[in-house]
């Protein structure tokens, strides 16, 4: 019998996303404070703590996995574990999301590991501004590590840019215009102010940028490819990629939210934007058993809110910056 889970308000959720590191190799400004910390080596779960709790989530209706971090291609012997968790029965989706920095050097082992898709953030396509919004001059590495996951076969990639006023808003048409030729599916998505990071002061909404795009070019709306999720995706006709939208802040989707998150100091987290979370961590070094372990998932889902009230940029902080949720 396939079990299916849901939370207080009647959603399936069947999706979880794991950060497995909270280090990163770029400072992103819209992601990173100053005053940056990183969780001691101890504290940050296990490979095989974390399949464990995947195996048995799956069992109860975890249908989709990403890995995230940080920076999840940081941590030693991902390929491994991706190779481990790839071959659990039931689950149908395992993806990764990822700056791209090492890309070129692991994207033929992720392949061969069963890794399928994967989404790379990319902000800017200009090489000098690269540095300016992450903090280091790896635009090449990304570009030639994007061209290689594509080489080997992972598809779709998807590309996600966080719209910033002022730092790539003068790009919008620049990343459409990367579809008409490549099968890249490339994504705005709102810059969401959960902790201290960028000072950006009015929103870049999703709506002016599709504005933006259909002052230059037709967008056919496309329904149900590629585990969209939150994203409304659209196509220019006869192009090659798709164009999806992502609009957290200004038209929030909580009503279809369909995830649970898993941090890598072993919390569960119910929602991005709220501070509440599960520990599990202690359940797994306890010796808690596998019914102690679906508590701690009930409960979570449990704690699952209706909705975020995130809509204006001055809104409270959360205490865990991006780096640590894993977006
Ligand atoms: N707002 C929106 N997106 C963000 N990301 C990181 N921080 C933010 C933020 N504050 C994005 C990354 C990555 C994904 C995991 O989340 O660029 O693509
Ligand atoms: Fe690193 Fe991602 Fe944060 Fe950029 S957004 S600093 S790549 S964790």
């Amino acid at each position: 019998m396939t079990r299916v889970l849901k939370d207080g308000f009647n959603r399936v959720i069947d999706y979880l996303r794991i950060s497995i590191t909270d280090h990163c190799n770029l400072r992103c400004i819209y992601c990173m404070t100053d005053n940056v910390s990183w969780v001691p080596h101890e504290e940050i779960l296990r490979f095989e703590e974390i399949e464990r709790l995947v195996a048995l989530f799956v069992q109860e209706g975890i249908r989709k996995i990403r890995i995230t971090g940080g920076e999840p291609l940081m941590r030693k012997g991902l390929p491994e574990f991706i190779r481990r968790i790839s071959g659990i029965e039931g689950l149908y989706d395992l993806s990764l999301t990822t700056n791209g920095v090492l890309l070129k050097q692991f994207a033929a082992e992720l392949k061969q590991a069963g890794l399928k898709r994967l989404n790379v953030s990319l902000d800017t396509l200009k090489p000098e501004r690269y540095k300016e919004i992450t903090g280091l001059d790896f635009f090449q590495d990304v570009w030639e590590g994007i061209e290689m996951a594509r080489a080997v076969g992972l598809s779709p990639i998807k590309i996600n840019i966080v719209a910033m006023k002022g730092h790539n808003d003068d790009e919008i048409l620049d990343f459409a215009r990367l579809t008409l030729d490549s099968p890249y599916i490339v994504r705005f998505i709102e810059y969401m102010p959960v902790n201290e990071a960028w000072e950006g002061k009015d929103l870049l909404t999703i709506q002016r940028i599709q504005e933006k795009i259909e002052s230059r070019f037709k967008l056919d709306p496309i329904n149900g490819s590629h585990n969209n999720g939150p994203a409304r995706v659209y196509k220019i006709p006869g192009s090659k990629g798709e164009i999806g939208f992502i609009s957290p802040m200004s038209n929030h989707f909580c009503g279809t939210c369909n995830r649970l998150r898993l941090t890598a100091d072993g919390n569960l987290r119910p929602c991005l934007f709220s501070d509440v979370e599960v520990d599990i961590k202690g359940l797994l070094r306890g010796g808690g058993k596998d019914a102690d372990l679906l508590k701690c998932l009930y409960e979570a889902l449990s704690l699952k809110p209706e909705r975020h009230r995130m809509q204006t940029i001055s809104a409270p902080k959360c205490h865990r910056g991006m780096w640590s949720i894993g977006g």
